[in-house]
């Protein structure tokens, strides 16, 4: 079974889809950390080609075998990641690893096109939302960056993530639409773990 959990930044994801994978005894998949080692790849060598690049998500994040779990949560990788995921290239070489992996077993796969484009068959949907304000808070609030630095580049990050032309961040016609402002992520996991034991149920009959 996939549980695709879909949404903009600060809308809780992280921590809601790992919470949600640990409770359904699924694997957890985070695929804007692939997106953030791409960014890692190009920053060192501007060359970096995606498709030749080694990254594995398990317990840390390893590019080319080389533990980057934190160097990969910069305010200059977040900025660059947006920004590579936008070539066609990176995209293609991204989805094909996602999907070989989303091929067998059960999943939570966090990103921005679970729901649309790497999983369309996904027996769950969830696209994650919270108010702009609220979310440059919880990320000004984790980083101690300040609120107004934290809201500016959230919104070019919105703006192009929403607005490109190859897998825009969009909610699935058939996604369950979560608003996290005023939900505690206890409540939001709660709600979408009752939801995948309903699907999985459903599935089995
Ligand atoms: O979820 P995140 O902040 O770690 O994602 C980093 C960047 O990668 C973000 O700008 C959006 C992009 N991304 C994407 O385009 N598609 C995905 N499936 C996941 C992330």
């Amino acid at each position: 079974m996939i549980v695709a959990i879909d949404g903009p930044a600060g809308a809780g994801k992280s921590t809601v889809a790992r919470a949600v994978a640990q409770a359904l005894g699924f694997t957890y998949l985070d695929t804007g950390a692939m997106y953030r080692c791409v960014a890692l790849a190009r920053l060192r060598d501007p060359q970096a080609n995606a498709a030749a690049l080694e990254i594995a998500l398990a317990d840390s994040v390893t590019l080319n075998g080389e533990d980057v779990g934190e160097e990969i949560r910069s305010p200059a990788i977040t900025e660059l990641a947006s920004e590579v995921a936008a070539e066609p290239e990176v995209r293609a070489a991204m989805a094909l690893r996602q999907q070989a992996m989303l091929a067998s077993g059960d999943w939570v796969a966090e990103g921005r096109d679970i729901g649309t484009v790497i999983a369309p068959q996904a027996e769950l949907k969830i696209f994650l939302t919270a108010d702009p304000t609220e979310r440059a808070r919880r990320r000004a609030e984790q980083t101690g960056r300040p609120l107004d630095e934290v809201l500016a580049e959230q919104q070019q990050r919105d703006r192009r993530d929403g607005e490109r032309e190859l897998s825009p961040l969009v909610a699935a016609a058939d996604a369950v639409q979560l608003d996290t402002t005023a939900l505690s992520a206890d409540e939001a996991i709660a709600e979408i773990v009752e939801l995948a034991t309903q699907r999985s149920g459903g599935r089995s009959q």
